[in-house]
């Protein structure tokens, strides 16, 4: 009898090129092949999230000629699906041999040799690379939908979902594209914070809710307009009811993921004051009221409405903090944040730690501007899912521009400040298109 060999090719499938294909039709000489296709968990493990969803990824490779079977490959180690349906050959570019992916290799070829089974490597398709195609799409951009639903997503396969704040295009542009690289694992921020602190001090204002939506609505498209990451806006206090419906519904038609809204009422102060300033918390029942009329408002369950906790900031302690956010969940709220201006984050954890124990629960976010020592590991093991980075960039580039203004009065001329600076050539070519 003519038994088929079994040949296992892992891949990720975002972007499918000749490379791709070229491994397929290799592996597939060798016998019946079954695709691993990465999920999106294992992939942001490692490196962005892809484009398309697992299911969108799936279809595409079942219809590729040369595969028999698409599976789903949890990890990015391939070991435990190699247990599962122990092939005989394991296909794979040559370009897995250093990098992240090394180790994996190593793994591989180590538990194939249990059964006798094999790798093959195919010589890496040059010139075509995942990463440029990446770059390509990104200059591309994105719609309103796939960027919306791109928040969720990302709550799915990452345990701890990055956001930084922008206040305008170019600082859009620092969130989409800042990445930095640390044993082959690519980080970057998940998300863009449309912070009403920053965008108020980007336009010289104070953040007390006076920028209005309107103005606010002009940065949020400035930064559309040049990225493709989830936005998360920050609606104050909402406003009355009446008026947040209108908000909502307007950042969900431009493809913003969620709003957060905070339990305030009257003159809003920024939270960072603390009780320094005079600041009024909602009735419960008003800020559910609020969030329900926001639900309600909503065209698609994508769009999410995030209610904020301002219990700690003024002094209400953590029994107030549970109950409101048991209540706002069930009036629907589809994430709770929790703020602190303490420069420890014991009541954070304090919070978080109860928090594990609602028998409802929804993704938990937290704003450690105060607490900037905490790390994402410990955020992550205390269960926050959503981490916003609310203010640095912002607070990063004032210091150095009144630096800079004041070295020119003092030198009256520009010299001394040049080496400070970005040479002039490279701000001429920052933007892709300029010249
Ligand atoms: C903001 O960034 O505007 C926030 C967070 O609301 S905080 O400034 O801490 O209130
Ligand atoms: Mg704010």
């Amino acid at each position: 009898m003519n038994m088929k060999k079994r040949v296992y090719v892992g891949m990720s499938a975002d972007l499918i090129h000749p490379g791709h294909l070229n491994i397929i039709k290799e592996a597939e000489k060798l016998g019946e092949v079954t695709v691993g296709l990465l999920t999106d968990k294992a992939i942001a493990s490692y490196k962005r999230l892809p484009y398309l969803t697992y299911e969108q990824r799936k279809m595409i490779v079942e219809s590729l000629k040369g595969v028999s079977h698409v599976v789903p490959q949890e990890t990015l180690d391939y070991v435990p699906n190699l247990k599962r349906y122990k092939p005989d050959y394991v296909v794979h570019g040559d370009d897995w041999r250093t990098g992240v992916q090394a180790e994996v290799r190593l793994r591989v070829i180590e538990v194939l040799r249990e059964w006798g089974g094999e790798l093959v490597e195919i010589p890496y398709t040059k010139g075509i690379s995942s990463t440029e195609f990446n770059r390509h799409l990104r200059q591309i951009g994105t719609t309103p939908e796939v960027r919306m639903k791109r928040l969720r997503r990302l709550l799915d396969a990452k345990p701890l979902v990055r956001v930084l704040e922008a206040h305008n295009g170019l600082t859009g542009l620092i969130v989409e594209n800042a990445k930095v690289e640390h044993n082959g694992i690519e980080k970057e921020f998940d998300g863009i914070w449309l912070s009403s602190l920053t965008d108020s001090l980007a336009k010289g204002k104070p953040d007390i809710e006076y920028v209005d939506l309107t103005s606010r609505l002009q940065t949020v498209q400035d930064i559309l307009e040049v990225t493709t990451k989830p936005i998360i806006y920050d609606a104050d206090t909402g406003g009355i009811p009446e008026h947040f419906v209108f908000t909502v519904k307007t950042l969900e038609r431009l493809g913003v993921s969620a709003t957060i809204i905070e339990d305030k009422i009257g003159l809003k102060k920024n939270s960072l004051f603390g009780t320094d300033v005079e600041q009024t918390q909602d009735s419960i029942d008003n800020f559910c009221h609020k969030i329900e009329m926001g639900k309600k408002a909503r065209v698609t369950e994508d769009f999410m409405i995030i209610a904020r906790i301002e219990s700690f900031i003024l002094k209400q302690g953590l029994e107030d903090a549970l109950r409101r956010g048991r209540a706002y969940i069930e009036a629907g709220a589809d994430g709770i944040m929790i703020h602190s201006k303490e420069k420890s984050p014991s009541e954070i954890f304090t919070f978080c730690r109860a928090y594990k124990q609602f028998s409802r629960r929804v993704p938990l976010v937290v704003v450690p501007t105060s607490y900037s020592s905490v790390r994402e590991e410990e955020l992550t093991s205390e269960g926050v899912n959503i981490v916003i980075y609310a203010n640095q960039l912002i607070r990063s580039a004032y210091p150095a521009m009144v630096r800079t203004a004041k070295s020119i009065l003092e030198h009256g001329r520009t010299s001394q400040v040049e080496e400070e600076i970005l040479p002039i050539r490279e701000i001429l070519t920052l933007i892709p298109g300029a010249k």
